[in-house]
């Protein structure tokens, strides 16, 4: 079996996304890499330095000048990976409800995503990695050997986001955060550049009343499918 040099993973907020590549990144010694902790970076970084967020031109210069370094995990605290801005540990902040309800907005520029996009083809197109985010196999690497967009129903998914922040001892509020993913869907699905949606070669998988372990293996055996 030859397994697929680049895998992306496309799906909305809290479909599994991050869990799964994870570990199918780690099944096959591959890279793992969360595009979405970029937008989130870039976000944190705006709302920090006071930039307004519907200054398209000043995010744009942010998002094109601050090297934003994606590490694997140095801790054993639930992240997925570190994520380095001019050296310091952002990981958690970029977690934050703040940056939650900003970040579809300051990804809907497109002087934004042309910025990271072209950072995340860079390092996608060196093989041996698994890309999770919402434009992977559409706009990012379309030449993806293997794309899976992972769904589930909003109730599902916020559910899942609750118990995280619960396991994080963070505050957390059931409909607060439905509420929050459903704009959020709302905001990447329309937006002009990149919408959120599957490739029309993107094996779609529904996630709802699945397992993690569940999910996980119907991503391995497509893994494991020798190209026709
Ligand atoms: O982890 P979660 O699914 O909640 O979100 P994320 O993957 O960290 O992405 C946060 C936000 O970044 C999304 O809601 C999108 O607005 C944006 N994003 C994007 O536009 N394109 C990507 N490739 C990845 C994320």
């Amino acid at each position: 079996m030859t397994p697929p040099l680049i895998i992306a993973i496309d799906g909305p907020a809290a479909s599994g996304k991050s869990t799964i590549g994870k570990r199918i990144a780690e099944r096959l010694g591959y890279l793992f890499f969360d595009t979405g902790v970029m937008y989130r970076a870039v976000t944190w970084m705006a709302l920090q330095s006071g930039i307004d967020l519907h200054d398209e031109g000043a995010l744009t210069r942010l998002a094109e000048e601050t090297p934003i370094e994606v590490a694997p995990a140095s801790r054993f605290d639930g992240r997925v990976c570190d994520v380095l801005v001019g050296g310091r540990d952002i990981t958690w902040e970029t977690r934050r409800p703040e940056v939650d309800s900003h970040v579809s907005l300051v990804s809907s520029y497109s002087g934004v995503r042309r910025a990271l996009s072209a950072q995340q083809r860079r390092i996608g197109l060196r093989g041996c990695v698994v890309m999770a985010g919402r434009d992977i196999g559409t706009v990012v690497l379309p030449e993806a050997d293997l794309k899976v967009y992972l769904d589930a129903s909003a109730e599902e998914r916020a559910r899942r986001r609750y118990v995280e922040l619960v396991a994080r001892g963070e505050p957390a509020d059931y409909q607060t955060i439905l509420t929050a993913v459903l704009e959020r869907d709302r905001i990447d699905s329309t937006r002009a550049v990149a919408p959120l949606r599957p490739a029309d070669d993107a094996v779609i998988i529904n996630t709802d009343g699945l397992t993690a372990d569940q999910v996980f293996d119907r991503v391995w055996a497509l893994c494991q499918d020798d190209p026709p």
